[in-house]
């Protein structure tokens, strides 16, 4: 039976690889995202919805247009740099509002629309384990997202919803390459996402698609104990310690 699934940033990046795995499983899926031109591009049996997950009042109004969702998947967010001191404010509150508020209130639009069964997946990052220099906001934005999903893994339980997040280490997305094309020195922008890729023990990035089937499993009923947990897809980027024998 088809289902319903939302996808925040379902664009591009891990959004539109979510996208992509939905709609190959036969799902119903609609595609909420702020870059108008990337969802054009979207294969068309995609509902796509222009929103700023940072606009609350779009998100409900997305809700609204919809009766059931069996799935809902936050992928939205952006990346942006800085200390704690080199942090302006309207950086701040802009990372604040899409990447923690833009789940919270797409969760708040959406989960009460999500019958028994059905389940949430928020994306957070390798980042709400261990930062990387100059990323404070990012990186808080991604732990509290993981704090997120287990209240709700423990409120929504007795309603029959699940709540899981995925932790993706770097993954190559218009994201991941827009930082290689400012931290790359100039170099070509391949050669610095496989450099980034040596980083991890698996020896390189990931594919939108392989995060994108971790997501897909976590919504699946081959999931059905799971709930409140973070699946990392890092190959292997937190378990290593950076000491060399
Ligand atoms: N790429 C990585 O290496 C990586 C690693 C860990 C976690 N993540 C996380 O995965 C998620 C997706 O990242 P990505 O690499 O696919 O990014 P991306 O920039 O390649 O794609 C993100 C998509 O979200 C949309 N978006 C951004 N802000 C939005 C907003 N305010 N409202 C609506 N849509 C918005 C963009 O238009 C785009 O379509 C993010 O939450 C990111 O933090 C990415």
């Amino acid at each position: 039976m088809p289902r319903t699934v939302v996808v925040t940033g379902g664009a591009a990046g891990i959004g539109r690889g979510a996208v992509e795995r939905f709609l190959a499983a036969g799902d119903r899926v609609v595609a909420l995202d702020r870059d108008v031109a990337a969802l054009a591009t979207l294969p068309p049996e995609v509902i796509g919805i222009v929103v700023d997950v940072a606009d609350r009042a779009a998100l409900a109004g997305a809700a609204e247009s919809l009766t059931t969702v069996d799935v809902l998947v936050c992928a939205a967010g952006v990346q942006r740099y800085g200390t704690v001191v080199e942090t302006s404010e309207d950086v701040y509150d802009e990372v604040m509002g899409v990447n923690v508020g833009g789940v919270f209130f797409a969760c708040r639009a959406f989960v009460p629309l999500i019958p028994r069964g059905g389940s949430v997946v928020v994306v957070a990052s390798v980042q709400a384990y261990a930062a990387q220099k100059g990323v404070a906001a990012y990186s808080m934005g991604k732990g509290a997202l993981l704090s997120l999903v287990r209240a709700m893994a423990v409120d929504h339980a007795a309603d029959g919803i699940r709540v899981n997040a995925v932790c993706p280490g770097s993954v190559d997305t218009p994201m991941l390459r827009t930082s290689a094309a400012e931290f790359g020195g100039g170099r070509p922008t391949d050669e610095v996402v496989a450099e980034w890729g040596r980083s991890h023990p698996l020896g390189r990035v990931a594919t939108p698609g392989e995060v994108a089937e971790v997501i897909h499993f976590l919504s699946s009923p081959a999931a059905a104990f799971v709930t409140g947990a973070d699946v990392k897809v890092d190959g292997g980027l937190t378990a290593q310690l950076a000491v060399v024998l």
